[in-house]
């Protein structure tokens, strides 16, 4: 089969593989379309611990191949998307049954585009902080995968405002049709006082950048908010948090981490995935793809990402006709 493979010399190459077969508890996926993530920049960083030459692609749509000891043979020949520990970007994905998701009659691009940013979204919204009706919602990285959809999200909440952060003003305007109340830049919110200084606070803030942005964010919550960080995109210095500040003021930090949760409790993520793809296939949240990209142009995409030039979420065509 053709994978893309990075290689030990940093290279990503289109090269041929053996077919991998699924082992006990899993199920092996004929490949249409692949999602794209910042967690495919992070292996390519080196800041991810894997071995190469390696597979990346964590999100894979397509149909059942192949299953495993212990796993249902009714799921073969299903169309399905799936949450990978690797691999997708290959015409055959290994996946764990647990996270292998029906989506029949989803179009393929937007069973690809589902991936874990939208179950990231679902969980940050309803399983984490809890947006509750008429809460105000601040989301960092406004116009990406995550951001895009958790701002659908929190709206299909009932939040009562939403206000998202954003790299510039061409990206404020492309996240303004996913619902936003309002849209600033980064250096507008860094600048900004605040809400003693007369900012406006927020019920909660979802924050996958840290560092100053986090101990900024953490100033504009309302008492009771919660501020929940899913993310190192401004690098990962320890950012000091005091805690008797917090409790003084009644602010809530928490955490979110899905890979973790897939290891640990897979059947929470699968449930809220379940949920998150519920409301795409009804229409009410859509993962927005705005770039397609040959197996052959990987690099491309994952630089565009890496320098935040893409907006909502970009997938890789790996082989959309089946047979
Ligand atoms: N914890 C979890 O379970 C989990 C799951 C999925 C994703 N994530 C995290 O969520 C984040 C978004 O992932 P994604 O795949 O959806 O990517 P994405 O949001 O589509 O792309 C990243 C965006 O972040 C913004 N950005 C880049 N560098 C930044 C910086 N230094 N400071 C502030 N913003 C910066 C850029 O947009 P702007 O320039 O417009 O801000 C860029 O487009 C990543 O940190 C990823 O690791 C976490």
């Amino acid at each position: 089969m053709k994978a893309v493979v990075l290689d030990t010399d940093d290279r990503f190459r289109l090269t041929e593989l053996d077919r991998p077969l699924p082992g006990p508890g899993q199920v092996a996926i004929a490949v249409q379309y692949a999602g794209i993530q910042w967690g495919d920049v992070l292996v390519r960083r080196g800041h991810f611990p894997v071995q190469r030459p390696f597979v990346p692609g964590f999100e894979a749509a397509g149909r059942v191949v192949g299953v495993g000891q212990g796993v249902d043979e009714a799921l073969l020949g299903r169309t399905v998307t799936a949450l990978t520990g690797g691999g997708a970007f290959a015409d055959v994905v290994i996946a764990s049954a647990a996270l292998v998701f029906d989506a029949e009659g989803l179009d393929p691009r937007t069973a690809a585009a589902f991936g874990w940013a939208t179950a990231t979204a679902y969980d940050l919204v309803h399983t984490v902080t809890r947006v509750r009706s008429g809460e105000r919602v601040l989301v960092h990285a406004a116009a990406g995968g995550v951001g895009t959809m958790a701002a659908q999200y929190a709206r299909a909440a009932g939040a009562g405002r939403i206000v998202g952060v954003v790299g510039d003003a061409e990206r404020a305007a492309y996240a303004a049709r996913f619902g936003y109340d309002r849209l600033i830049t980064r250096a507008e919110f860094a600048d900004a006082g605040d809400a003693q200084a007369g900012e406006e606070s927020f019920d909660v803030v979802l924050d996958p950048v840290g560092g100053p942005t986090r101990l900024t964010s953490l100033l504009r919550l309302a008492p009771h908010g919660r501020l929940a960080m899913y993310g190192a995109l401004a690098g990962s210095a320890p950012v000091a948090l005091d805690s008797d500040e917090l409790l003084m003021r009644g602010r809530s930090v928490l955490s979110y981490n899905s890979d973790l949760l897939s290891r640990t409790h897979p059947e929470r993520l699968a449930d809220s995935a379940r949920q998150a793809l519920r409301a795409v296939a009804q229409g009410h949240v859509r993962p927005d793809i705005t770039a397609e990209y040959e197996m052959a142009d990987l690099d491309e995409a994952l630089r565009r990402l890496a320098e935040g030039k893409t907006y909502g979420k970009s997938i890789l065509r790996v082989a959309p006709q089946l047979t």
